[in-house]
């Protein structure tokens, strides 16, 4: 991956020296970390003069929505990051003095290798991939995004997790100075979420970096953030610090906050109903769909993934373990 020479406007009009300096570095390093394509390959979805990094050495990779992709101001203006607000423009609004450079990510429990790494040191060798997938929130809305990132079970695999680790637990950056929602107590801080080590390390899950062919805003889990596409959008924990693998199943923030309403397995199923509100149907945001013309479309078991993942919970109820 390279950074590209040109930009439709110089990222310093944008944002601070020091901040437009992080971000170069922080590519240069995952060029550095061996992060490029064999090819100059480019995502097929990339976006220039937003004041992010663009990203190069991304090559295609398997499983993308056959949908347009929702715009970039779609993806990065109506957001869930409580951190930053509960409402859809408060991520994009508040999250402007959040730093995601420099930052590393703690690799611990049960693995043969831990430690803290910088993010070129937990992606190394690990190729960049645009992933074009569908996203459906547990609200009832969904968008098609197209991600930049790296299967995380290929991540994963560089630490050698032991066979008792049948969990993989992550948390959010905990930082109240930089993000005016950890300082009212609307979920528990810092934000948590697990996965199964199977669905962690599923070929679907991805470790993002980036949307549209650059380094990921603030508002949508700089630096790095889990894609879990056949999973409600809550799954996808962002500004991750911690990756934990572990024999327990891990506490998440929604099953915390609300667990008759949020399981810990959360996959989309148009079959059971959120208790306050209707899953069979969702509302496609972006033009077109919102307003008062919005139109509904059915929701797909697991999200239209189902031949990818239904066989992840063969012989369990899905009811019971929603
Ligand atoms: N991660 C953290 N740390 N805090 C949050 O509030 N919201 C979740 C998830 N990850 C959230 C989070 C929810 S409810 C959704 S739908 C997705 O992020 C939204 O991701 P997006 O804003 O990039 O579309």
């Amino acid at each position: 991956m390279l950074i590209r020479g040109k930009r439709d406007i110089p990222s310093s009009e944008i944002t601070p020296e020091s901040a437009w300096f992080n971000r170069r570095t922080f590519v240069a390093g995952l060029a550095a970390a061996g992060l490029v394509g064999t090819a100059r390959a480019t995502p097929q979805y990339q976006i220039t003069g937003t004041g992010q990094e663009e990203l190069e050495g991304v090559s295609r990779g398997p499983f993308n929505a056959s949908e347009p992709a929702n715009s970039y101001e779609d993806i990065t203006t109506y957001n869930n990051f409580y951190e930053f607000g509960v409402g859809k423009d408060d991520p994009h609004r508040n999250s402007g003095s959040f730093k995601p450079q420099p930052w590393t990510v703690r690799v611990e429990g049960e693995a043969e290798v831990t430690g803290e790494f910088d993010i070129e040191g937990l992606l190394s060798g690990v190729g960049l991939e645009e992933r074009v997938y569908r996203m459906r929130c547990v609200e009832a809305w969904s968008m098609v995004i197209p991600w930049v990132g790296v299967p995380l079970g290929e991540v994963l695999k560089r630490f050698r997790p032991r066979s008792r680790a049948k969990y993989v637990a992550f948390q959010t950056v905990l930082r109240p100075d930089e993000m005016p929602g950890q300082r009212r107590r609307v979920l528990r801080w810092p934000y948590v979420e697990g996965l199964t080590i199977e669905e962690a390390t599923h070929p679907l899950t991805l470790l993002a970096v980036g949307v549209y062919g650059v380094t990921l805003p603030n508002q949508n889990g700089a630096p790095l953030r889990l894609v879990v596409p056949w999973k409600y959008g809550f799954k996808g924990i962002k500004s991750i610090v911690s990756i934990r693998l572990q024999e327990r199943q891990p506490p998440t923030s929604w099953n915390i906050s609300a667990p008759q309403e949020y399981g810990f397995y959360a996959n989309v199923n148009p079959e059971v109903d959120h208790p306050r509100w209707s899953q069979a149907t969702e509302r496609r945001i972006g033009s077109g769909f919102s307003g008062l013309f919005a139109r509904r479309i059915p929701t797909q078991m697991f999200n239209g993934y189902a031949d990818q993942v239904a066989h992840l919970y063969s012989g369990l109820d899905l009811r019971r373990n929603y």
